[in-house]
């Protein structure tokens, strides 16, 4: 059976046992699916997470999440006229495929198109760990050491007053993260530093990012705002802006 079949089965599976369907009609029902089954759904062992924008459901046995927009922003061009919704996730798929051309494919969270089903344009992704603290921990850790390193202190035996700086003007920095990857990844961070800001993955915070067994990697490099425009410039969509 191929991937696609498979989850599409897992599909039928919550339509069958959590009466999914619901979600399938109505994409704007979701909150209420996952509030309604949120226990029994947890009990099964499954997870159902959300961002600003997309959805992510999977079960433990699984080795792909099921990946889905549930709120689009709008795209307008220059002359103001609606071009239709933003589907984050077919931006992530298209990203993953410049990936794979660039040979950056390892260090993105694979995507596919499953297809739509319903209101759903469904995607798969490899299921990573997502445990923000690992990421964020690590993330902070190599920050720290980077800052030192800029400012001429000792990482090794810092005053409290050094990490009060670190805090107060580094630690947040989306960018920091680089500082983690470069560590994970050598130098071939800097190159999918510049292929992402190249593909307008401009949203790449700590929460964004998972680890693949012990390899740190992107999970969401869908872009947003500025990356979303830049994005479908580079897919041949002409919008002026997206809201
Ligand atoms: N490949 C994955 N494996 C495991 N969990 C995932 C995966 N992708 C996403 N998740 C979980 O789902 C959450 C939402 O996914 P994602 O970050 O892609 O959505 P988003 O709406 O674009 O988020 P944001 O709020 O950053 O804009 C993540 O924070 C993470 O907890
Ligand atoms: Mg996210």
């Amino acid at each position: 059976m191929t991937i696609i079949n498979e989850y599409r089965n897992y599909i039928n599976e919550l339509v069958e046992q959590f009466n999914f369907g619901m979600v399938l009609e109505n994409i704007d029902n979701f909150f209420e699916w996952r509030r309604k089954f949120y226990e029994d759904l947890c009990e099964a062992g499954y997870q159902v997470c959300s961002g600003f924008c997309r959805a992510v459901i999977f079960h433990e046995d699984w080795d792909y999440v099921l990946k889905f927009t549930y709120n689009q922003d709008q795209m307008y061009d220059r002359d103001g006229k609606c071009l239709g919704g933003m589907d984050y996730c077919a931006n992530e798929a298209f990203v993953y495929e410049e990936a794979v051309k660039a040979g950056l494919a390892d260090y993105f969270a694979e995507c596919i198109y499953l297809g739509q089903i319903g209101d759903i344009n469904f995607y798969l992704m490899t299921r990573c760990d997502c445990d923000e603290d690992r990421v964020y921990s690590g993330s902070c850790d190599a920050a720290f050491k980077s800052f030192c390193e800029f400012n001429g202190y000792d990482h090794t035996n810092a005053s409290d007053e050094i990490y009060e700086e670190f805090h107060d003007q580094y630690c947040e920095d989306d960018d920091n993260i680089f500082d983690f990857a470069r560590e994970q990844w050598g130098s071939i961070a800097d190159r999918v530093k510049s292929f992402c800001s190249e593909m307008g993955v401009n949203d790449i915070h700590c929460g964004n990012w998972g680890f693949l067994g012990e390899q740190l990697i992107i999970i969401d490099y869908a872009g947003y705002g500025y990356g979303a425009r830049m994005i479908a410039k580079n897919r041949g969509i002409a919008i002026d802006a997206c809201y």
